[in-house]
C-alpha cells in the first residue's frame, strides 16, 4: 500500500470513528427509552429555576409552594411507573436525609412531583412513597398544573404512545433540585449523585444558612 493510500485509509478510519461516536452520543442523549439526562443548569442569577405551583398531595390536599415556605426543598420530578432513574433518585434523596442529624434533616422537605398525572393519582403516589423517606410529599395535578410546575423548574418531559398493554415510560429530566427557604435555587444533583454527596451539600447549606 502506498503512503498516500495508507494516509487516506487512516483519515477515513478516523472519520468513521468520529461519526460513530457522534451517533453513540446522540443515541445516549436522545434514545427513545432513555431518561432525558440533566441539562446544564446555571448556578448564577436568580429566579432561573423554580416558582409557584398549585398541586395535590398524596392525601388529596391542595398544596402550593407557600405551604413549604421556610424549608429547604429537595425536589424531583418523575413518575411511579418509572423503571429507570426515579427509584434511584428517590432512594438517594431518602438515604441522604437518613444520614443527616435530625435537626438538619428537619429543615429539608423532600418533594416528588409526578410527570405522569394520568396514572399517578394521590392514592397511587401514596402507595409508591411507602418505599421512600417518611417526610416525602408527593404531588400531582391536572396535566396543565403539572406542565406549569415542570416548566417553572425547567424539567423536560414527554410521554410516548402507550404500547399494546397500555404501558409507557415517560421521558423526563432527572435533576434533583435544592431550593432555599426563600424559594430561590441553590444547587442541583442527579439520580446518580451518591447520597453521601447530597447529604454533605444539604448539611453545608442548612448550617451555612444559605
Ligand atoms: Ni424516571
Amino acid at each position: 500500500m502506498s503512503p498516500l493510500f495508507r494516509r487516506a485509509f487512516i483519515v477515513l478510519g478516523a472519520s468513521a470513528l468520529v461519526v460513530a461516536m457522534a451517533f453513540a452520543f446522540a443515541w445516549y442523549f436522545a434514545g427513545e427509552n432513555r431518561e432525558i439526562r440533566t441539562g446544564e443548569v446555571t448556578r448564577t442569577g436568580t429566579a432561573a429555576i423554580g416558582g409557584s405551583f398549585s398541586l395535590v398531595d398524596q392525601h388529596g390536599v391542595r398544596r402550593s409552594e407557600a405551604d413549604f415556605a421556610g424549608k429547604y426543598l429537595l425536589i424531583y420530578f418523575g413518575f411511579t411507573h418509572c423503571v429507570d432513574a426515579c427509584p434511584v433518585a428517590l432512594l438517594s434523596m431518602s438515604q441522604a436525609l437518613d444520614r443527616l442529624p435530625p435537626e438538619i434533616a428537619g429543615e429539608v422537605q423532600p418533594l416528588f412531583i409526578t410527570v405522569d398525572p394520568a396514572r399517578d393519582d394521590p392514592a397511587q403516589i401514596a402507595l409508591y412513597l411507602e418505599n421512600f423517606h417518611p417526610t416525602m410529599v408527593g404531588l400531582t395535578g391536572t396535566a396543565a398544573e403539572i406542565g406549569a410546575a415542570a416548566k417553572a423548574y425547567r424539567v423536560p418531559f414527554d410521554a410516548p404512545k402507550p404500547d399494546e398493554n397500555g404501558d409507557y415510560q415517560v421521558q423526563h429530566g432527572t435533576a434533583i433540585y435544592l431550593m432555599a427557604p426563600d424559594g430561590s435555587y441553590l444547587a442541583h444533583f442527579d439520580h446518580v449523585t451518591p447520597p453521601g454527596e447530597i447529604a454533605q451539600a444539604l448539611q453545608r447549606y442548612v448550617e451555612g444558612g444559605a
